[in-house]
């Protein structure tokens, strides 16, 4: 049995699910035909918040169709998720369940900064936007991205932004991401 398990902390989840559907989706950047939501995000799929268990329903497999992830043993996974939690209103994680297999297909991340600046608001991030390859086409990028950019300016973001390949700069603006003039992305990798 694992840790997480014999706690009874498999299904806790990584940020308040109730934000699924407190968050005015009518608001939103894309049109959707058919019509879907984050309540409803199409037959057999449910929109929530990331859980412990998500571990052993292929999450970490769907992120190798984003990046290098690597070796991450349960436990691993287990104490990450832990401190993210403990990171209150820090990490949203929110996943695409397809309940007909138990699989998770899609995933993305709002990582909330707090500042001082700006009357001590907080920054939002959109981090590792992923939909399974067999899954995709079915608007659920466009629902996650519509969903998280949401979720920030709710929780009391003044800004959103998000780091991404050429290839992708053009799924992005459909939601209202632009290059900002004279802004540059710098980075130092170790
Ligand atoms: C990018 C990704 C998340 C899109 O997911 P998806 O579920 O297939 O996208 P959707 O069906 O919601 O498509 C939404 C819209 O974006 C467009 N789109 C989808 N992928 C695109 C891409 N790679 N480049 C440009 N436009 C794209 C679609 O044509 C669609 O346009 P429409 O609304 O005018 O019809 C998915 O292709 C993916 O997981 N890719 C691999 C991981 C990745 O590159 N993630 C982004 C990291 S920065």
């Amino acid at each position: 049995m694992n840790l997480s398990d014999a706690n009874g902390l498999e299904d806790v989840p990584l940020f308040d699910p109730n934000l699924v559907r407190e968050v005015n989706f009518k608001e939103c950047s894309g049109t959707y035909n058919p019509e879907i939501s984050p309540e409803s995000p199409g037959e057999g799929l449910l929109m929530r918040p990331l859980k412990i268990s998500d571990y052993d329903r292929g999450f970490m497999e769907l992120l190798k169709q984003l990046t290098v992830v690597g070796d991450v043993s349960r436990e691993q996974f287990e104490a990450r998720f832990n401190s993210m939690l403990g990171c209150k209103n820090g990490y949203y994680t929110v996943v695409i369940e397809d309940t007909t297999c138990g699989q998770v297909i899609g995933a993305a991340t709002l990582a909330v900064e707090q500042k001082f600046i700006h009357e001590c608001s907080s920054k939002g991030r959109i981090e590792d936007v992923v939909v399974d390859n067999k899954y995709r086409g079915k608007q659920l990028g466009k629902l996650l991205l519509d969903f998280l950019t949401l979720l920030s300016r709710h929780v009391g973001c003044y800004k959103v932004s998000l780091e991404c390949k050429d290839q992708v700069v053009k799924f992005y603006t459909n939601f209202g991401y632009v290059k900002e003039e004279g802004q540059n992305y710098m980075c130092r990798r170790f």
